[in-house]
């Protein structure tokens, strides 16, 4: 169960969208048409994006996010950012293996494992993303899927470091596709989330903040953000369109 009272988490992830003319224009206007400071909004842009979307939000509720970074601290990796990059251009949180990155950079688990320790020694916070694709979900291999996936990817993390890790459980099926699990379904995924990472750290289960990403909209968000076991949402596709993610962060509402 999460816990009661604590601020939802509404993360953008903008993937491959927004010249910085454009992520301007967006965050000025979230800026103004905001009211409701009731939750947490991180805004995870394009690596070119962060210098003004760091300048544009800096003394607002507004934090700003990565959507990748290499696991080296510095040295001949030709086009690759590290975490510690990063930070010192006021980056927050930086999300690590999205299916995105898993499937067309074929990033594994160990290199995520990898990611994710060395944003976390660089003082970022993790949205770590886990999903099953539709075959596996149709093998009934759901969570023997996201266990694995979990239990790879922090290996190693020292438990102190564990509540500076945000799950997002995104089914790979339900990206972009206008499909979401019901309700009851993905409640009780985001509970066994909780429970298997709970069971690798110091941390209490309701400290442990587990977002639901995958077709999110206007429309059904209210629905998803009220489960017990969701703290939030990674938002896609709707979070490029300002009306459209402003009455997604005021289902938030208290
Ligand atoms: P979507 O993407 O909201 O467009 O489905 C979510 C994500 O991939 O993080």
């Amino acid at each position: 169960m999460k816990e009661k009272n604590k601020d939802l988490i509404i993360a953008g992830n903008w993937k491959m969208n927004k010249t910085p003319k454009e992520a301007e224009k967006l965050i000025n206007k979230l800026k103004t048409k905001n009211k409701n400071s009731a939750c947490k909004i991180v805004l995870c842009v394009p690596f070119i994006d962060i210098p003004l979307a760091t300048d544009l939000t800096q003394n607002t509720l507004i934090s700003i996010g990565a959507q990748n970074c290499y696991f080296k601290k510095n040295g001949a990796y030709t086009g690759e950012i590290s975490a510690e990059m990063l930070k010192e251009i006021g980056v927050e949180y930086v999300i690590i293996g999205h299916s995105e990155r898993r499937i067309y950079f074929n990033e594994t688990d160990e290199q995520i494992n990898k990611k994710i320790n060395s944003a976390l020694n660089s003082g970022l916070k993790v949205i770590f993303c886990i999903g099953e694709n539709l075959q596996e979900r149709e093998n009934n291999i759901t969570e023997e899927k996201l266990i694995i996936q979990i239990k790879n990817a922090l290996h190693k993390v020292d438990k102190s470091q564990i509540e500076n890790i945000i799950i997002a459980y995104e089914p790979v099926w339900a990206i972009g596709s206008g499909k979401t699990p019901n309700k009851d379904e993905l409640d009780h995924i985001c509970q066994i989330i909780r429970n298997t990472v709970f069971n690798m750290g110091k941390i209490l289960p309701e400290k442990i903040s587990v977002l639901y990403g995958g077709s999110i909209n206007s429309k059904n968000a209210k629905e998803i953000l009220t489960l017990p076991n969701v703290d939030g949402g990674l938002i896609g596709g709707a979070s490029l369109d300002i009306e459209e993610f402003l009455k997604i962060i005021n289902c938030t509402a208290k």
